[in-house]
C-alpha cells in the first residue's frame, strides 16, 4: 500500500483564565513546521521555547513576555503528517468497484483522542470551539464536513492535479472528539425531515441502492428526536457515510455520523432480520447523541457513561417507537440489562462512573458498564450490583441484599472482604424489589432503602416471582423450596409468566449456579420446561447460557451427554419453527437463533435437512431466505469440507451486500478441519484478504469452535501478538476484546497459568482490565467444572438413559 501525506494549517482564537508563559496544547505524530502566536493586533509574540513531550501527546509554547487573562491571542500552526492505516486520527481507507477497480476515501475518527494526530488542538471534551475549515481536494472527489459547504473555488495546481477549495460554514461550539471530515468519490442521497432540515446518506456508488433504508429510518427518528427533547436539532444538514474500513460500529461526530459498512446498509432481499435491525439500532444510537452528548457533553471521560448509558437506552426506545412490531424492550432485558449483570459480577469490574487521566485508560471504559447499567449514587458511585436473597416462613418474607459476585471475595474472621476496594456505601443500594404471585397478579414494589426487609404475604401463596420482568438491575435467590414452586409452574403452564420473566428465571438460575449458589440439578430440571417453551426471549437466554455451558465442559466427562441434553431441549422448537422464513420480527429472530444451535449441537433433522439446502444453493444456485442462511452456510461448512468452505468463500469474495459479508466471515469459522481453521486464521494477517476491522470476528468465530478452534486461536493471538498490537495499537479495546475472546472459554488449570504467564511480560495497555477480567473467568470456570461435573454426569446418565 502506497503513503499519502496532507498537510494543514490550524488557528485557534484563545484566552487564558491566569497570566502565564506557557501554552500546552495536544499534538500526536505530526511534524509542526511554523508556530507563530501572535495578539489582537496581530503583533507577533517571541517565544521562548517549544518543547514536544510525545509520551503524553503535549506540545508546550513557552512565551518570552507573559499573556494576560482575559486578553485575545491566537496561536498558528503549519503541520504535515501521513494519513494512518490505522483507523484513528486522519486515515486511508479502501473499497473495491464492481468492475474491480480500487478506489481509496481519507476519513476520520477521533474519540476519543485522536483529533490531536489529525491536527494540534486543545483535545479535550470541555474546551468546546467553533470550526471553521477548509478542504483542498481534486475534482475527482468529494469533501464533506460536519457543516455543509459554502463555496468551491478553483486553487491551482499542485503536482500537476487542478485543485478546488472547498469552503465550509462555522459549525456551533463543539468539543473536538466530534469534528470529522471525509474526501472520498461517493454519490449520496437525500430527503428532507418534516422541518426541512436535508439528510443525506453517502456510500460507494454501487452500494448506494442499500442505503435506502437507514435514509428513511434516520428522517423519521430526526423527527422524533426533536419532539422527544423538545429542541430543534440545531445544524442546518445531517450527513450518514458508510466507511468500509471502521474500528468501531458508528461514530456520531455532529453533522456527520460515520458507519461501518454493516451498521448502514440494508438490502431487502438479503439482509438478516438481526442485521436489519441493528442498523436500526445503530441509526437510532447515533443520532440520540447528536442531542445527548453533542449539543450537551460531558466535561471530563469519568462521566461517558452519561452519554453512552442514555444513548444505549435511547436506542432501544427510538427503534421501538418507529418499529412497534419489533418488540424491542422485551429485546432491551436481553441485549442490555443481561449483559451489563453478567460483566458487573466479576471482582474486576469498575464503578460506572470512573477515574480515568490518560488516553490508554479512557479507551478501556467504552465497556458494557458504561454502555449497560442505571443510574443513581448507589449504583453509579460503586461498582457491582446486589444479589436479593428470599426467604419464606408462613406469611413472612425476609429480602436480604449483598453484592453478587460470581466468585465470593476471600473474607477475614470479622467478614470483611480481604481484596474488595473500599465503597463509600458499602456495597448497599437502593433496590425496588418488586414481585407477584399465584395469588396478587398485581406488582407489588418494596423499597430496600441500603437495608433488608420483611414482608407479609398471604398464607395461601405457592409461589413468588420477584423483579418483575427483570425491570431491576439485580439478581434474585430464593431457598429451594420456593424454587421448586416456580419450576413446577414452569412445568405445568409457563404462560402464567411473560416472556421477559421467564428469561429472568433462566438467567437467573443459570448464572447463580455458576456462582456456586444453585445446584446445579435445580438448573437442570428448569431447563426442561424448555422442550415447551416456544418465545424468543427465554430461548436466547438460555441459548447463551447453554453454548457456554457446553465450552466449559468442552475437556470433561459429561460434555458428550450435555451435548445430547441439549439437543433434546432444541429438537421439538427446531421441529415446531420448520423453514419457512415468516413470522413475526421476533420469531425471525428466534428461528434463525434455534436453527443455528441445532446444526451446530448435532439435531439430526436439522443438520439433514440444512445440508440438503445448502448443496441446492451451491450445485443449483436455489436462493435461501436471509433469515435461514446462518443455519444453513453453517451446517455446509461444519459437516463438509475444503470445497464447501471454498465455496462459500469465494462468496465472501465477491458479494456486494456488507451483512451477507459478515455473516459469511463468522460462518467459515465454524468448520472442523483444524487446516482450515489454521488457514483461516493465517488469513487475517494480509489485509488484502480480511480487513483489519474484522480481524475480531475471525478470531471470535474460530475460538468458540468447539472442535480445537479456541487453542489455534490462542496459539495465533501469541504467535502475532506483537504484530496485532502494531496494528492496532496499546490504546484501543480491540487488544483487550481479543484477549477475552480467544481465552475465556479455558477451563483448565494447565491454560489458566499458560495465559496467565505469557502476559506476565507484556505491556497490554488499555487491555490491562480485560486482561483480569479473563483470568477471573477462567478461574471461575475451572472452578465450575471441578464442583459440577459429577453431579451433571449422574443427572443426565440417569435423564438421558431413561
Ligand atoms: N461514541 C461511540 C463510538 C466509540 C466507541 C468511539 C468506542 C470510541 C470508542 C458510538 O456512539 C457508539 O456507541 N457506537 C457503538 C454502536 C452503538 C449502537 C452501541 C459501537 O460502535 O459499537
Ligand atoms: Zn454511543
Amino acid at each position: 500500500m502506497f503513503d499519502f501525506y496532507f498537510s494543514g494549517q490550524v488557528s485557534i482564537d484563545f484566552t487564558v483564565e491566569k497570566d502565564t508563559y506557557f501554552l500546552v496544547l495536544n499534538s500526536q505524530n505530526l511534524t509542526i513546521a511554523e508556530k507563530m502566536v501572535s495578539d489582537k493586533k496581530n503583533h507577533r509574540l517571541p517565544i521562548a521555547r517549544i518543547l514536544e513531550y510525545p509520551p503524553r501527546q503535549q506540545l508546550y509554547i513557552e512565551l518570552k513576555d507573559k499573556l494576560r487573562k482575559k486578553v485575545n491571542y491566537t496561536i498558528v500552526m503549519k503541520f504535515t503528517t501521513r494519513l494512518g492505516k490505522e483507523l484513528e486520527g486522519f486515515y486511508i481507507s479502501s473499497y473495491t468497484t464492481k468492475s474491480g477497480e480500487k478506489k481509496y476515501l481519507a476519513t476520520t475518527h477521533f474519540e476519543p483522542t485522536y483529533a490531536r494526530s489529525a491536527f494540534p488542538c486543545f483535545d479535550e471534551p470541555q474546551f468546546k470551539a467553533k470550526f471553521k475549515v477548509s478542504i483542498y481536494r481534486d475534482r475527482f472527489h468529494i469533501s464533506l464536513f460536519n457543516m455543509p459547504v459554502l463555496s468551491t473555488e478553483e486553487a491551482g495546481f499542485f503536482m500537476g492535479t487542478g485543485l478546488l477549495k472547498d469552503e465550509f460554514a462555522e459549525s456551533l461550539e463543539m468539543s473536538t472528539y466530534l469534528v470529522a471530515f471525509v474526501v472520498c468519490d461517493y454519490r449520496s442521497i437525500r430527503n428532507l425531515t418534516k422541518r426541512g432540515v436535508p439528510v443525506s446518506v453517502y456510500a460507494p456508488p454501487d452500494l448506494l441502492p442499500q442505503a435506502e433504508f437507514a435514509l428513511n429510518t434516520a428522517i423519521k427518528m430526526m423527527d422524533h428526536y426533536e419532539r422527544f427533547f423538545n429542541i430543534a436539532y440545531p445544524l442546518p444538514k445531517q450527513d450518514l457515510i458508510a466507511i468500509p474500513d471502521f474500528g468501531v460500529g458508528a461514530m456520531e461526530n455532529w453533522g456527520l455520523i460515520t458507519y461501518r459498512e454493516t451498521s448502514i446498509l440494508y438490502d431487502a432481499v438479503q439482509t438478516s432480520a438481526a442485521a436489519h435491525q441493528w442498523v436500526a439500532v445503530v441509526v437510532a444510537h447515533e443520532l440520540a447523541h447528536q442531542w445527548f452528548g453533542n449539543l450537551v457533553t460531558m466535561r471530563w471521560w469519568n462521566d461517558l457513561w452519561l452519554n453512552e448509558g442514555f444513548a444505549s437506552y435511547l436506542e432501544y426506545l427510538t427503534v421501538d417507537h418507529i418499529m412497534p412490531g419489533w418488540n424491542m424492550m422485551e429485546q432491551f432485558v436481553l441485549d442490555k440489562t443481561q449483559a451489563g449483570l453478567d460483566l458487573d459480577a466479576l471482582s474486576n469490574s469498575h464503578p460506572i462512573s470512573v477515574a480515568v487521566h490518560d488516553p490508554t485508560e479512557i479507551e478501556a471504559i467504552f465497556d458494557t458498564i458504561s454502555y449497560s447499567k442505571n443510574i443513581m449514587d448507589t449504583w453509579t458511585r460503586q461498582m457491582g450490583f446486589p444479589l436479593i436473597h428470599i426467604s419464606r416462613e408462613g406469611t413472612t418474607v425476609s429480602a436480604s441484599q449483598s453484592r453478587f459476585l460470581l466468585t465470593p471475595e476471600p473474607r477475614n474472621e470479622n467478614n470483611t472482604a480481604l481484596h474488595e476496594p473500599k465503597s463509600p456505601y458499602h456495597y448497599k443500594w437502593y433496590v425496588p424489589l418488586s414481585y407477584y404471585t399465584d395469588i396478587n397478579e398485581e406488582i407489588e414494589t418494596v423499597w430496600m432503602n441500603m437495608t433488608d426487609v420483611k414482608f407479609e404475604i398471604n398464607a395461601s401463596v405457592t409461589w413468588m416471582k420477584a423483579n418483575v420482568n427483570q425491570s431491576g438491575f439485580y439478581r434474585v435467590n430464593y431457598d429451594p423450596e420456593m424454587w421448586d414452586a416456580l419450576i413446577a409452574v414452569l412445568k405445568k403452564n409457563y404462560t402464567i409468566f411473560s416472556p421477559t420473566d421467564r428469561a429472568s428465571l433462566l438467567d437467573d438460575a443459570f448464572t447463580l449456579c455458576r456462582a456456586g449458589l444453585l445446584n446445579v440439578t435445580t438448573v437442570l430440571e428448569m431447563a426442561l420446561y424448555l422442550k415447551n417453551e416456544r418465545d424468543y426471549a427465554p430461548w436466547a437466554t438460555a441459548l447463551g447460557h447453554l453454548q457456554s455451558w457446553a465450552r466449559y465442559l468442552s475437556e470433561s466427562a459429561p460434555y458428550r451427554l450435555f451435548l445430547q441434553f441439549t439437543n433434546h431441549l432444541l429438537s421439538p422448537v427446531a421441529t415446531s419453527l420448520g423453514w419457512n422464513d415468516t413470522g413475526t420480527h421476533l420469531e425471525k429472530l428466534m428461528r434463525s437463533d434455534v436453527m443455528v444451535s441445532a446444526v451446530l449441537a448435532g439435531v439430526e433433522d436439522t443438520v439433514k435437512e440444512a445440508k440438503q439446502k445448502f448443496y441446492d444453493w451451491m450445485n443449483k444456485g436455489t436462493r435461501i431466505p436471509p433469515n435461514m442462511r446462518e443455519a444453513i452456510y453453517s451446517a455446509g461448512i461444519k459437516y463438509g469440507g475444503v470445497k464447501e468452505w471454498q465455496f462459500c468463500w469465494n462468496k465472501y469474495n465477491t458479494s456486494r451486500v456488507p451483512s451477507e459479508r459478515k455473516l459469511l466471515l463468522r460462518v467459515l469459522g465454524v468448520a472442523s478441519d483444524p487446516w482450515i481453521l489454521q488457514r483461516y486464521l493465517l488469513a487475517t494477517l494480509d489485509r488484502d484478504k480480511i480487513r483489519p476491522q474484522d480481524i475480531k470476528v475471525v478470531m471470535s468465530t474460530v475460538a468458540s469452535n468447539p472442535e480445537g478452534g479456541s487453542l489455534l486461536a490462542w496459539r495465533h493471538l501469541k504467535a502475532h501478538w506483537l504484530g496485532l498490537q502494531g496494528l492496532f495499537g496499546n490504546g484501543t479495546f480491540t487488544m483487550g476484546s481479543l484477549i477475552s475472546t480467544t481465552t475465556t472459554h479455558f477451563s483448565t488449570d494447565y491454560d489458566y497459568k499458560e495465559v496467565d504467564v505469557f502476559f506476565r511480560r507484556i505491556d497490554v495497555g488499555s487491555g490491562s482490565r480485560s486482561l483480569d477480567q479473563a483470568l477471573e473467568t477462567i478461574k471461575l470456570n475451572i472452578h465450575w467444572v471441578r464442583r459440577n461435573e459429577l453431579p451433571l454426569y449422574d443427572w443426565l446418565t440417569k435423564y438421558l438413559g431413561s
